[in-house]
């Protein structure tokens, strides 16, 4: 692939949907052409990453700074007279959520971090299995941080996971079979199921409404790990019966680095007692009578547990006003044109590059994986050229077109560079890495 000077760019004249001239026509079609303006990334890149690191919006950066001034002007007052109090943005970034995620506002809170989210939401099912021994069913490509978790709140009731963890394989390390899932579901008969949305490293999308309604018949609790969809995949949670869900606040919501996650409880089971009971979950018409036992909060909000963060918050709840104008199937429709558009390149042009992400849309999340034999030295030639990808070990490059922030014609920039390190193997100057990069 080439740029020439005319813009109608590329090696194959035979086939004229794949030249920037037509990359420009799509992006003149996008529902989400002007909210680009909104977001921030950083100078001279193409920002393909904002599925590990949304970037800067001027919602975000708006919330942040209102609360500094809050904090200046207010003091310790903010609590209960800033915009909104500051004691309640937990329940009202839930609030701004909930459309995002078919759910009612009382059912979604932002809270913690989605690992202790995890411990807070695994832990309160398991207490609620009737089984002596309940059982876990979870994925073998999950993010680890969900294994660890579930493995904690096992070990914490006394279980041992070599008994009480039930793992669903992935023979090519790629993809997890739905129908793999439903014949585990059958053979281990577990008592709850915790899987993601979408892998975090395949990118493949699971079929929440399948899996939930197949493993609720068989008498299991469902909760899911949104952290690579909420934002960028509509989600019907109310509708589709899931019991609890869990997701980052940093990816594809821009909340900002190490933000606030979030936490969904069906209203079936409001009335669980929070297992990682905290001062902030208590009802707050209480909570000040600080009185020695736990009074839980009503809906999902009870399962907070220490002080929200102000500052954290105020940059997550600035930065979901980026949705007050944009349609979550638009937003879908954006991503998938965009992940087309990626796959039909590497496709077309690369003979060394294999998408590892399912084609077929439903299938698919908001990123893109790439695998190549050494996609560790790839990607730093890349980032070094301004592409911002991110590596997962052994041979995956993610690439996230998100649609707020991305056209198609950075993401023909992004396949120009990759095409043009891959054929001066320009990826040879670098040393490979021993593990885990950003
Ligand atoms: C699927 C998934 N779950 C959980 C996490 C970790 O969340 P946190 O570090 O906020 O606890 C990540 C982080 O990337 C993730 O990708």
């Amino acid at each position: 692939m080439a740029d020439d000077s005319d813009g109608n760019a590329n090696g194959d004249a035979g086939d004229p949907n794949l030249d920037l001239a037509d990359a420009r026509d799509r992006d003149a079609e996008r529902a989400l052409a002007g909210v680009a303006r909104e977001f921030t990334t950083p100078p001279d890149t193409y920002y393909v990453d904002g599925n590990s690191l949304g970037p800067l919006s001027d919602g975000a950066a708006a919330g942040i700074e209102r609360v500094v001034e809050e904090w200046r002007t207010l003091g310790i007052d903010g609590w209960t007279a800033g915009e909104p109090p500051w004691v309640e943005f937990g329940e009202r970034i839930g609030d701004r959520l909930a459309p995002l995620l078919g759910a009612q506002g009382r059912e979604v809170v932002a809270a913690n971090s989605t690992t202790v989210n995890i411990h807070a939401l695994v832990g309160t099912f398991l207490d609620a299995c009737d089984a002596d021994e309940p059982t876990v069913l979870v994925d073998e490509l999950n993010f680890p941080t969900d294994r660890y978790a579930v493995v904690g709140q096992l070990e914490a009731r006394g279980l041992d996971p070599a008994d009480c963890l039930k793992v669903v394989a992935s023979p090519d390390q790629r993809i997890v079979g739905e129908n793999d899932i439903e014949a585990a579901i059958d053979v281990e008969d577990p008592d709850l199921v915790f899987l993601p949305s979408v892998l975090y490293k395949s990118g493949q999308r699971l079929d929440v409404e399948r899996i939930t309604s197949y493993a609720k018949d068989a008498g299991a609790y469902v909760g899911w790990d949104l952290a690579h969809s909420v934002g960028i995949v509509p989600h019907h949670l109310d509708e589709h019966g899931v019991d609890f869900a869990v997701w980052c606040g940093y990816k594809y919501l821009n909340g900002g680095p190490g933000t606030l996650a979030g936490l969904y409880v069906n209203e079936r089971h409001f009335d669980l007692s929070p297992a990682l009971p905290g001062w902030w979950g208590n009802d707050p018409d209480t909570r000040f009578d600080l009185e020695p036992v736990h009074d839980p909060a009503p809906g999902a909000a009870r399962h907070q547990i220490g002080t929200v963060p102000v500052l954290s918050a105020a940059s997550l709840h600035g930065a979901l006003s980026v949705y007050d104008d944009v349609e979550m199937r638009d937003v879908r429709a954006d991503s998938l044109a965009l992940t087309d558009y990626l796959v039909d390149l590497v496709d077309a042009y690369f003979e060394d590059v294999t998408v590892g992400t399912p084609r077929e849309h439903s299938r698919r999340g908001g990123h893109v994986a790439l695998e190549h034999p050494d996609a560790d030295r790839v990607s730093q030639a890349l980032k070094d050229r301004g592409v911002v990808v991110d590596y997962r070990p052994p041979n995956v490059i993610r690439v996230c077109p998100n649609p707020f922030y991305v056209t198609h014609e950075d993401v023909w920039h992004v396949a120009a560079e990759l095409h043009d390190i891959l054929d001066s193997d320009a990826h040879e100057a670098y040393t490979a890495r021993s593990g885990g990069v950003t």
